[in-house]
């Protein structure tokens, strides 16, 4: 394999507050292939909005601190350029899709205007020529009537429409990268499969990779190639689509799987929540961080933190009972 688009190796983040260090992120490894789409899945709070911000460098500093870890785009490292160049890569290498809508749109200004602005910091063309490219946008995520839209507020716009505004500004410079955070949840289940729809028209027609943060398992089941399970700051799991539905090994992924209802619509499914809750991030525990909830647990989870095992060329688990160096419970 060549060089990934975008590769992330042992990246750590915490937060200090009050009560004492959050380790939000603890060692998370993964790579993005051009025009490829990963999932990142997982429980609220373990860490998937603070990953994307570490990739974008929207980490807050302090109270926020890039711990350990390294993050390449392109071959190259994030870390090293200066704030300017990093505005560069922002926008025009990769475009972001904020968990909370408003955080990308000025309510105070026009729709249009918001476009033809960004488009005009990126890109050395006419102000003319900016509206024609805004127009385009707008048509590329499915907003009818693109000329009469530019002219009116973010208010005026649906949820639904929003949301095709918010992926119009992510794709406002063509970026070979598109982050999105959650950018389904707040809508209804039709809805929804129209975003899905939209973000897989959008990468056939401009070959961009996309990360896709969710908890909704149903919304990966349809766009992503490779799924990235993560748990209290780490990745527990990864592999393909396939893999991850169809054989997952972390006793992690088999819950989060069994407490969504199945793809293929089954109502007689019983839907079995995961009981208890991740632990505290500011002392993770020192065995494996899963451990305490899980039902499979061995004296070794409790006191040593498992490694990686491979299983296939894609599918990993930090899990000792995938280790051969341990005795298996059944
Ligand atoms: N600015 C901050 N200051 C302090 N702690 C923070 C900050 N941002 C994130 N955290 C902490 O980092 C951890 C990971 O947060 P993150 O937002 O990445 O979770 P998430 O997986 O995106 O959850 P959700 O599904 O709810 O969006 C949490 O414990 C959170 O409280
Ligand atoms: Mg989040």
């Amino acid at each position: 394999m060549g060089q990934a688009l975008l590769e992330i190796n042992e990246l750590a983040v915490s937060f200090s507050t009050q009560g004492g260090e959050v380790q939000a992120v603890r060692g998370v490894t993964f790579a993005v292939e051009k025009g490829e789409t990963v999932a990142i899945v997982g429980e609220s709070g373990c860490g998937k909005s603070v990953t994307a911000q570490s990739i974008m460098r929207l980490i807050p500093e302090p109270p926020g601190r890039i711990k350990n870890g390294t993050i390449h785009m392109n071959g190259k490292d994030l870390a090293s350029l200066s704030e300017k160049q990093m505005r560069g890569v922002r926008g025009k290498q990769i475009g972001m899709i904020f968990q909370d809508p408003m955080t990308s749109l000025n309510p105070t200004l026009k729709v249009g205007d918001q476009l033809t602005e960004g488009i005009l910091v990126h890109q050395k063309i006419s102000k003319n020529e900016a509206k024609q490219e805004a127009i385009n946008l707008l048509n590329l995520v499915g907003i009818a009537n693109p000329e009469e839209r530019l002219n009116q507020y973010p208010h005026q716009f649906s949820g639904g429409m929003r949301q095709r505004l918010m992926i119009a500004m992510a794709l406002m410079c063509k970026p070979e990268l598109l982050i999105a955070d959650e950018p389904t949840t707040a809508l209804d289940v039709t809805i929804q499969a129209q975003i899905i729809d939209l973000f897989k028209e959008i990468q056939r027609k401009t070959g961009v990779a996309i990360i896709i943060i969710t908890h909704d398992l149903g919304v990966v089941a349809q766009i992503a190639d490779r799924i990235n399970v993560m748990y209290a700051g780490e990745i527990v799991e990864t592999g393909t689509v396939k893999e991850i539905f169809y054989d997952p090994q972390h006793p992690y992924t088999r819950g989060l799987l069994d407490s969504v209802p199945r793809l293929d619509g089954d109502r007689t499914q019983k839907l079995i929540p995961i009981v208890g809750s991740p632990p505290d991030l500011f002392s993770p525990p020192e065995g494996c961080a899963f451990a305490a909830r899980c039902d499979y647990a061995m004296d070794v989870c409790l006191s040593h933190d498992p490694e990686h095992t491979k299983l296939t060329d894609h599918h990993y688990t930090k899990c000792w009972l995938q280790d051969k160096r341990a005795q298996k419970p059944f």
